[in-house]
């Protein structure tokens, strides 16, 4: 959840570190640090609470640095206070951290015992002191850090330099994601590739239980017993712009409109003609998916949202049984499991820690497969499952999911037609409605200023509701998320059949009740509850094709595109997209990085 950036070089990198930095900030946003060394072998740090630009005005504070590390945080222990912002030190070594140590109240009291004094209330700090007291005994700092890590319970990438070895970094990782990126006469370390698309697009991941060393010439990748590794050096074909606002004011709006360019380019590659193109999936994956009796999806938050889309895709197409659960409650129930069913996780990042421990658990069970639906290719959840599918939907940087979750469900409809398909479901005509959403998200976009006006109307509200009903219920469950998550107004979803049965007295006039209404064979029976708000003057917003009248100014009717029921998901979520963005844009709040939320959930 924190970010971590270091750079090993031969020129100065004081400046590069900051803003390389700032590419990593929307994974924690809480403070923020950089410890480097200058070419008098001194160690020199600046540290700032609040946002990465509050360390600019520190910047000027520090010399020409050579080698450095960085780190942007997210607080799980402490508060974001300067005390606890990292790099943290000990003698000679500073410290940046990623992740949870579970028993660092031990090791404190150890550190105590040996005469050292922690400063911060972060788990972290022991490291820095760990890896000074191994330092200091041999004299060897692979062998300190080793010797340190091996105490450690829990999850940690680690960057550490030390001022006795100037032109060095040295790091670690285990449960948390650090990848190490060649480039000329300079290497580095990060959390994700972001902050050095600028110099190079080749990289390595340090998996669990692996070291690295690394100077401006070489990188070096050791394990435990420090046998030298040979490691795969991937070429990403991420491009700096992907990771820039380009014009765009907030990464969220930018990553709203990218959505059209992603589900028509994975139109374009998985679509043929009348039907999906062979093994779309992997090699051999049409005969293997065809024979699926069962799913179990697991997956957090919005990745959650669109697996509870796919059940109701799957079973309304065919007789397999799908259940999707929360991967916090997942890994903590007892799982029964039928014979082929299979088990698929859902996650933008790859690297949410409770679906990684669901995943983990969902291995030693009977699991036909387990397949993960990811967008990052190079993480956890992509190297710990049998099957793979790669969203490739770009790197996503606001901490609101948008992109993500279309080209989820995208690739979810796509697994859904693949598992129905010997249940007879329509494949020819399911795949003629798919090659609609281009043309209908472009009416979708030109809502936009209608929405920005009705945004208006939210901004001084502090509750509001969402209803649907079918595959819109799963899209009034996101709405309201994205609505909370951005502009910190409460929203509640519910199946719109379930109003009477309780939230219905929270309606009076003040309440806004947003509404997904497509024309389908429920539209009647949601007209109806509907019809409940209304005579309680609840103030509705209706997202709908269907041509209702306007019977008072209480009724806000939002013309949506026609749009074949089986795509309706899709392009449901956008307009309300757009609308919690402009709420939030109104409200002022800090659209790409909401308070208290980080990007990536990497602790349990
Ligand atoms: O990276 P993941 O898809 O595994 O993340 C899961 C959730 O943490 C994530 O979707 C979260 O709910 C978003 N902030 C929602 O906008």
């Amino acid at each position: 959840m924190c970010g971590i950036y270091g750079i090993a070089s031969r020129k100065s990198i004081t400046n590069k570190l900051f803003h390389g930095l700032k590419k990593l900030e929307y994974r924690g946003y809480d403070s923020s640090g950089i410890a480097g060394i200058s070419q008098d072998r001194k160690c020199h740090v600046i540290k700032s609470t609040g946002p990465i630009n509050n360390l600019k005005k520190r910047l000027k504070t520090l010399p020409n640095i050579f080698t450095g590390i960085s780190h942007t945080r997210w607080a799980t222990h402490g508060e974001p206070l300067l005390k606890n912002t990292h790099p943290h030190h000990s003698g000679s070594i500073n410290i940046v951290h990623n992740g949870i140590i579970e028993n660092h109240e031990d090791i404190r009291n150890f550190l105590k015992k040996k005469k050292y004094s922690l400063t911060s209330d972060t788990d972290s700090e022991v490291i820095a002191h760990l890896i000074n007291y191994n330092y200091k005994k041999c004299n060897d700092m692979r062998l300190a850090l080793v010797g340190s890590v091996n105490v450690l319970e829990g999850s940690y990438a680690i960057g550490v330099i030390n001022s006795n070895l100037p032109d060095k970094i040295f790091a670690a990782s285990s449960g948390s994601p650090l990848i190490i990126a060649k480039g000329k006469n300079e290497n580095y370390i990060a959390s994700d590739i972001s902050p050095v698309l600028n110099d190079t697009q080749k990289y390595l991941t340090l998996g669990d239980g692996e070291f690295a060393e690394l100077s401006s010439e070489k990188v070096i990748v050791f394990d435990k017993k420090s046998k030298i590794l040979t490691k795969k050096v991937i070429t990403t074909n991420i491009k700096d712009e992907q990771v820039s606002l380009m014009g765009h004011k907030h990464f969220m709006h930018k990553e709203i409109y990218e959505q059209k360019e992603i589900l028509n380019e994975m139109k374009n590659r998985y679509v043929g003609h009348t039907s999906l193109l062979p093994n779309i999936f992997g090699p051999g994956t049409d005969n293997l998916l065809s024979k699926i009796k069962h799913v179990h999806f697991v997956a957090c938050g919005t990745s959650y949202h669109a697996s509870l889309v796919a059940k109701d895709w799957i079973e309304q197409h065919s007789t397999i049984t799908c259940t999707a659960e929360v991967a916090s409650e997942y890994k903590y129930k007892k799982i029964n499991i039928l014979p082929d069913t299979l088990f698929v996780c859902i996650s933008q990042s790859g690297e949410t820690a409770d679906t990684i421990s669901s995943l983990k658990k969902a291995k030693k069970l009977g699991y036909k497969d387990t397949l993960a639906i990811c967008n990052v290719a190079e993480s956890t959840i992509t190297r710990l499952s049998n099957l793979v599918f790669l969203m490739n939907a770009g790197p996503e940087i606001s901490v609101a999911s948008t992109k993500a979750f279309t080209s989820q469900l995208f690739s979810l409809l796509l697994f859904s037609i693949i598992v129905s398909r010997k249940h007879g479901c329509a494949e020819r005509k399911m795949v003629s409605d798919i090659k609609q959403i281009d043309k209908i998200i472009n009416s979708i976009f030109r809502l936009e200023p209608e929405i920005k006006k009705i945004s208006s109307k939210f901004k001084n509200k502090d509750h509001t509701l969402f209803l649907g009903k079918g595959g819109s219920y799963p899209i009034a469950l996101e709405a309201a998320l994205k609505l909370k998550e951005i502009s910190y107004i409460h929203a509640s979803a519910y199946h719109s059949g379930e109003l009477k049965h309780g939230p219905l007295a929270l309606v009076d006039k003040k309440m806004p009740v947003v509404c997904f209404l497509p024309d389908n064979y429920l539209a009647k029976l949601v007209l109806s509850n509907l019809a409940e708000v209304e005579a309680r003057q609840g103030q509705t917003f209706i997202f709908t094709n269907k041509k209702i009248p306007r019977k008072n100014k209480k009724v806000e009717i939002i013309k949506m595109p026609d749009c074949p029921d089986l795509i309706v998901p899709i392009l449901y979520i956008i307009p309300a997209q757009l609308l919690s963005y402009h709420v939030a844009l109104k409200k002022k709040t800090d659209v790409d990085k909401p308070r208290n939320l980080a990007k990536s959930v990497t602790v349990e």
